[in-house]
């Protein structure tokens, strides 16, 4: 594959552009400036994704607030993974007939990953009467156009026609923090997880040119960032085989020069390699943190959700990784209650997870995605058996992460202050771990040292040099 497969030409972006430049003026001839709400459902992506539309809605002309009723503009960013965020979403799109009722005028646009769903954009015309603009992950690029139709057309505007995918470069973000970023550097997902709708609703692989990444790397350490996270559903198969690998883009990235963490997310097991561990322990940026979620630790389970490795390879390539970097934090995500799991399966994802002692774990109770081969397989455990199993596994994670986050009592950390809450700074550990301190906020987004002085499940606690 090559890099630019599939990318917008630029002409198409330039009248996206166009479009921006006359909603602004428009926006300027108001008595105030209208205000835009984005709210964001899913995972980092989707959080990029939205400060691309925020980024558009800022070069509109738009500010923006959290408060539904005075919003203009309202755009909710979904997310299909699961069901429960599907019906929080659709909760929350019913509750606004309210502020449209009181609003007439108010635009109501539903973008993201469920937008893209077979039957959905059906069941909004439908059902959801009042919302105006509908559109996929596909087309976000072209979101001026969509406001502009809305703001100066009678009717609704759907747009989600089934595509592969394109990479669209040149869009204006609005990042939420000055110190982290999200960096996409692919697109879509190939790997079709037998449980997993991601492939289906954001198309199919494809990598920005590294010309373009390391572009907006450099623009974002030269703007002050200090934390850049790469994107990617398998970051891991970045390039598609063509040129540069991750392991090079990672190295490519590390020699721009600056004091600042490179994160990356999510790496699919079945795509590691020893080049990247080796490349992170030489690099000095690469965070000390690696999140490889391993869904189950029994071989007949990952086969039967078509992951492509077995417990073993997984067990060997944790063993690689802490070679080459033994401080590394390890964290993943598991899913528990996959069709057929049974209570032996189970009993082999504790004792992966007992083996390996994952510092945090993300942990997921199955949810059934129509349309996914695992939504066909026969599905015996009830839910309260799931239940059982899933409080049982975060028990054991609970207590590991409590002594894990102990050990750290009594050491000196250097740490990334990233932001505040209530009366603590907030901070990060290399390795991800959060650290709450008390401080001035004009600490924000330096690097410090940090005496951790006490500790639970979640958080560490610590104070200043
Ligand atoms: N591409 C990333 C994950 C994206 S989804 C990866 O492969 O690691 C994030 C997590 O949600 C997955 O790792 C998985 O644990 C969970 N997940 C995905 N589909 C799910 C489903 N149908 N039910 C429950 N959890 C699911
Ligand atoms: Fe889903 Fe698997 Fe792709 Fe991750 S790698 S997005 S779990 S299909
Ligand atoms: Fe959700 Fe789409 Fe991310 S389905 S997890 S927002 S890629």
């Amino acid at each position: 594959m090559e890099h630019s497969d599939n990318k917008v030409p630029q002409r198409d972006i330039d009248s996206q552009r166009d479009i921006m430049d006359m909603v602004a003026e428009r926006s300027a001839s108001l008595a105030a400036p209208p205000l835009a709400f984005v709210d964001t459902y899913g995972c980092q992506q989707n959080e990029a994704d939205s400060e691309k539309i925020r980024g558009m809605l800022s070069k509109m002309g738009y500010g923006f607030t959290r408060d539904e009723a005075a919003a203009d503009v309202i755009v909710i960013n979904t997310c299909a993974v699961r069901e429960h965020a599907e019906m929080r979403v659709l909760g929350n799109v019913g509750a606004l007939t309210h502020t449209k009722k009181a609003k007439p005028s108010q635009i109501i646009a539903l973008c993201g990953c469920m937008m893209q769903e077979p039957g959905m954009a059906d069941k909004i015309k439908n059902s959801y009467r009042h919302v105006d603009i509908v559109f996929g992950p596909h087309v976000l690029w072209r979101f001026p156009e969509f406001l502009l139709q809305a703001l100066t057309q009678k009717g609704r505007f759907f747009h989600t026609e089934p595509s592969d995918g394109v990479i669209a470069e040149g869009l204006p973000s609005m990042r939420d923090s000055g110190v982290k970023a999200w960096l996409p550097i692919m697109y879509g997902c190939n790997n079709f997880c037998s449980y997993c709708i991601v492939p289906y609703v954001r198309g199919r692989e494809r990598s920005r040119a590294p010309e373009d990444v390391l572009r907006e790397a450099r623009e974002l350490v030269d703007a002050g960032y200090k934390d850049i996270t790469l994107l990617g559903q398998n970051v891991n198969s970045y390039g598609g085989g063509s040129g540069t690998d991750f392991a090079d883009l990672m190295a490519m990235i590390d020699d721009i020069p600056g004091d600042f963490l490179i994160r990356f997310m999510t790496s699919h097991p079945k795509d590691a390699t020893e080049k990247l561990f080796a490349t992170m322990a030489r690099s000095e940026k690469a965070a000390r943190h690696l999140h490889l979620p391993f869904q189950s630790g029994s071989s007949r389970v990952l086969s039967a959700m078509n992951r492509r490795y077995t417990r073993e390879r997984y067990l060997e390539l944790i063993d690689m990784a802490r070679g080459y970097m033994p401080d590394i934090v390890l964290t993943s995500d598991v899913i528990v209650g996959f069709p057929g799991e049974t209570a032996e399966d189970l009993q082999e994802t504790m004792s992966l997870v007992e083996k390996v002692r994952f510092d945090a774990l993300f942990t997921f109770i199955y949810s059934k995605r129509p349309g996914t081969p695992a939504a066909s397989m026969a599905d015996v455990a009830t839910r309260a058996e799931k239940q059982e199993r899933f409080d049982r596994l975060l028990e054991l994670q609970n207590a590991i992460s409590e002594e894990k986050h102990a050990a750290y009592v009594g050491t000196l950390q250097r740490v990334l202050i990233d932001g505040s809450e209530g009366e603590y700074l907030t901070s990060r550990t290399s390795g991800g771990r959060l650290v709450r301190l008390h401080g001035e906020p004009s600490l924000i987004g330096t690097f410090q040292e940090a005496h951790i002085t006490s500790s639970n499940t979640w958080a560490l606690y610590g104070e200043l040099e």
